[in-house]
């Protein structure tokens, strides 16, 4: 698979879960590929090192999504590592449940630094070496269009901005040949959400394939919005959540 050869990708949260997924995709389509983690040093240097033994160029970079200099350093420096960036994939996001009546207002803000406003200072700093056919991707959720369940405030908040917002950048970026998507996988099997964990069960239940999604299925979706056949979606979301919203 090489239609993503040449390409130069930054994915957010690259260490584990989702976010190596793509990675992992992203530089077996071809690209060379910075990601971010904050914690996982040795799991990210390892998703790293894999991609270089298939032959590409890759770096882990620390950033917490917290803060805003730290992710806009990570930008500059993968950019500068590989000579531009032709991909951003916001990725990484933390989980946040409780009712409205007892989310803290510090959990309500962390959940927005990590998941939202972290991906407005990601795309800032990588317009600069961003040309035309440049991809933007945000991974979303399904809980941006449904609440099925109680204690999703923060939660669901960031998410559904980080769609609006990629709608929003859509318009503003389309002129330069950039497009601007969502994805939105629902019950993925991560160490956020273990498909053997306590929470599945009524997760299943509301699927219409009850199966949870496997992250190597959301890098898919991932690969083929930065490829250059999808050049013409844009401000677009597609949800990968076995039906939990049909
Ligand atoms: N799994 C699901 O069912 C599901 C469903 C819908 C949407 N999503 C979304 O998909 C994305 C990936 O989720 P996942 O399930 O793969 O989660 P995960 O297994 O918990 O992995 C999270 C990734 O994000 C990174 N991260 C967490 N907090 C960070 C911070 N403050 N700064 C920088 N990086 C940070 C982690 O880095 P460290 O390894 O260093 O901690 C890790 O690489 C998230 O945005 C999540 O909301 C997941």
């Amino acid at each position: 698979m090489t239609r993503l050869t040449g390409k130069r990708a930054l994915v957010t949260g690259g260490s584990r879960g989702i976010g190596a997924a793509i990675a992992r995709r992203l530089a077996a389509e071809g690209a060379d590929v910075a990601l971010t983690y904050t914690a996982s040093a040795d799991a990210a240097e390892q998703v790293a090192a894999q991609i270089v033994k298939g032959g590409r160029k890759a770096l882990a970079i620390r950033a917490d999504n917290r803060d805003a200099a730290a992710v806009e350093a990570a930008v500059n420096q993968a950019a500068e590592a590989l000579g531009g960036l032709d991909i951003l994939v916001n990725n990484a996001g933390i989980w946040a449940a409780a009712p409205g009546e007892t989310l803290s207002l510090e959990a309500f803000d962390e959940t927005i630094a990590v998941n939202l406003r972290a991906a407005f200072v990601a795309v800032r700093a990588a317009l600069p070496h961003m040309g035309e056919g440049g991809r933007i991707v945000a991974i979303g959720s399904n809980l941006a269009i449904r609440a099925p369940h109680e204690g999703l405030a923060a939660y669901a908040a960031s998410k559904a901005g980080l769609a609006a917002m990629s709608q929003a950048l859509a318009r503003d970026l389309g002129p330069r040949g950039i497009t601007v998507n969502t994805v939105h996988p629902g019950s993925t099997d991560t160490d956020m959400n273990p498909a053997n964990g306590e929470h599945a069960g009524p997760q299943v239940a509301l699927m219409a394939r009850k199966h949870y999604a496997d992250p190597a299925e959301v890098a898919a979706a991932v690969a083929f919005l930065a490829a250059p056949e999808a050049q013409s979606i844009t401000g677009a979301a597609l949800t990968i959540d076995n039906g939990q919203n049909a």
